[in-house]
């Protein structure tokens, strides 16, 4: 998610403790590469910055050296762009007057930089960030001054950033907002900013929260905000901050978890946007057309939205997919692959060791492995010939959640593009998130706390919900400690139907075009005496034979399992609270299973 940190003082000093300091409070948005720059009184900006952890790169560089009135420093999380030297933040502007940093995701980075090279710019790397500070260079360069150079950077640059730039010969920094956080802080004798308040509260607890199409100076005794749209001055009385430093990291939240799910919206948004701006996504596309097996590969919750991306796949591009659990891939499958074939492997944190060995397996029978992935620079993104990120920033909870969410929304995007299909019809996906949290949060509460007494239900899905069953009961199983099984809802009669008795819980998943079924399936257990609780949308007949109903908003039958994964995340979040268990770190399991 990377995280920017700038510091504007009264008079020239040592900065680098500082921003070191600054930097070491933004780890836990998770970043691979840390970099740190200083504007001298002479007119110099040194400027250093490297691949690895915070400690490694500011002692190999010797950050805490660094002097200077005001001072920058970025966590890189990358997205498009290796990890490197040359693509780690802040960067220059071509004659080394500017330096800028940024975060978020700049989707229309390539074009932007082609017109930059046209234009005889100086562009060093592939990152957006130094796009940025190329944006605002070029209108200072036609004689614009800062703030309406900023203003028209802004038209430029799409997608979702916060970024921070400086000049030399200046006593300010400059900063924009527009779908990424920022936070302003002012002190007795310094301002500064950051991409969140963990890096301010050391240093003061009066603060300032921009909005998106703000424009921010910040001088040493004062701080101006500025409607990009006119350029006039925006009045915002600061605030103070009382929370404790536990609190804040998690947002506000409880948990990392609960804030995760509340992160679902603001991340899918930005992938998106990022899908939608992406060169790499047609090569994708014409891999996974040419294919002639298309296998999607993956563990736990990855394996989930593979099955949930093979439905998508078939439904919307009739195309036909392979969703199969990484390790049964090499006795299954791996004999009976070639080159014709396309395998996409899909995890979260890029290092399960289940999904590498497949990969590898694949490989060596010449098979085009692609990636799917939420850490840049982890082995699935080095190793595959074509990686897609997740674009989530940092998962701290064990529980995937908006990693699960955006790895179907990639797949429902492919899809829909394989198919011919409107892609604009998806942006509807993040609002849609938003009101089901808003609309399931009260009552799923009260659902948790009447079946917490039982160790044993089940989660009951068909078709698009069927990979949500699953998932929902991996959330439950994770924290809760109880046992729950997803099943296809057709299969329970097969077998299961025998545990039934009175109050069993069994929740069913009903995407809009399968009522029918999954009210016969209700019928069965409901007159054997088991609770059952349908997760659906408006429907009289849901109304009528289940017997509780969690709606989600209405929407499609292919976004409607999306949803539907929500109130079971929260379900499996309240009775993990209900049972005295920390959510965030279940008992005997880890969030990057590196072992056969
Ligand atoms: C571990 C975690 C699961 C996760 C699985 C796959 O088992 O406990 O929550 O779904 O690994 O992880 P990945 O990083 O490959 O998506």
């Amino acid at each position: 998610m990377c995280g920017i940190f700038g510091i504007v003082t009264d008079k020239e000093k040592i900065l680098g403790p500082i921003l070191i300091e600054a930097a070491q409070r933004l780890t836990y948005r998770g970043y691979d590469s840390v970099g740190a720059a200083t504007l001298k009184d002479n007119g110099e900006i040194d400027l250093r910055k490297d691949v690895g952890r915070v400690e490694a790169v500011s002692s190999k560089y010797n950050f805490s050296e660094m002097v200077g009135r005001r001072g920058i420093t970025q966590l890189r999380w990358a997205t498009f762009g290796a990890p490197s030297q040359v693509n780690s933040q802040p960067h220059l502007d071509s004659d080394g007057d500017l330096v800028g940093a940024h975060n978020g995701n700049v989707v229309n980075n390539f074009e932007l930089r082609q017109q930059f090279i046209e234009e005889g710019l100086t562009v060093r790397s592939q990152n957006d960030g130094e796009t940025c500070v190329h944006a605002v260079e070029r209108y200072l360069k036609r004689g614009y001054e800062f703030i309406d150079a900023i203003r028209l950077a802004y038209g430029d640059l799409e997608g979702d950033y916060a970024f921070v730039i400086g000049r030399v010969k200046e006593d300010c920094l400059y900063a924009i907002k527009k779908g990424s956080g920022l936070v302003v802080g002012i002190g007795e004798d310094f301002t500064c900013l950051s991409s969140d308040l963990p890096s301010i509260l050391p240093l003061t607890r009066t603060i300032i929260r921009p909005q998106d199409g703000e424009i921010i100076t910040l001088w040493a005794d004062r701080v101006e905000l500025r409607s990009v749209k006119d350029g006039k001055l925006i009045q915002r009385a600061p605030e103070l901050v009382t929370e404790s430093m536990d609190a804040v990291q998690k947002g506000g939240y409880p948990h990392f978890m609960l804030k995760e799910i509340h992160e679902q919206p603001l991340v899918a948004r930005e992938l998106l946007h990022l899908l939608e701006g992406s060169q790499d996504v047609d090569n994708v596309l014409q891999q996974i057309k040419n294919a002639r097996q298309f296998y999607l590969a993956g563990c736990g919750t990855s394996y989930h939205a593979c099955l949930a991306g093979s439905v998508y796949f078939s439904q919307l591009a009739g195309k036909a997919s392979i969703p199969v659990l990484a390790p049964q891939f090499i006795p299954q499958y791996a004999p009976a692959v070639d080159h014709q074939d396309v395998g996409l492997f899909v995890s979260q944190s890029g290092e399960t060791k289940d999904v590498l060995n497949a990969l590898q397996t694949a490989e060596k029978n010449g098979m085009t492995c692609l990636g799917l992935a939420n850490v840049i620079g982890s082995t699935l993104t080095r190793t595959t010939s074509f990686c897609l990120p997740l674009c989530c920033g940092y998962e701290i909870s064990v529980p995937a959640t908006k990693t699960f969410t955006n790895q179907v929304i990639t797949f429902l995007y492919l899809a829909t593009r394989l198919g011919g299909g409107d892609t604009r019809q998806l942006e509807m996906i993040p609002d849609l998130m938003e009101q089901t949290i808003q609309m399931v949060a009260p009552q799923i509460e009260s659902i948790a706390k009447s079946i917490n007494t039982w160790n044993d239900m089940y989660t009951l899905g068909y078709g698009g919900t069927y990979p949500i069953a699953l998932e929902g009961a991996l959330k439950l199983k994770e924290i809760t400690y109880a046992h729950c099984e997803g099943m296809l809802s057709t299969e329970f009669k097969h077998g299961p139907l025998s545990a039934v008795s009175d109050g069993y819980p069994v929740i069913f998943i009903s995407g809009p075009q399968d009522v029918p079924l999954i009210v016969s399936g209700i019928n069965e257990v409901t007159c054997r005496g088991a609770r059952a609780i349908a997760i659906g949308e408006e429907d009289a007949r849901l109304r009528a034979n289940a017997s509780d109903l969690v709606l989600i908003p209405k929407s499609t039958p292919q976004i409607a399992p999306l949803l539907a994964v929500i109130p079971l995340q929260l379900l499996s979040y309240h009775m993990s609270l209900l049972r005295g268990y920390d959510p965030d770190f279940p008992r005997n399991l880890s969030k990057t299973l590196t072992v056969d």
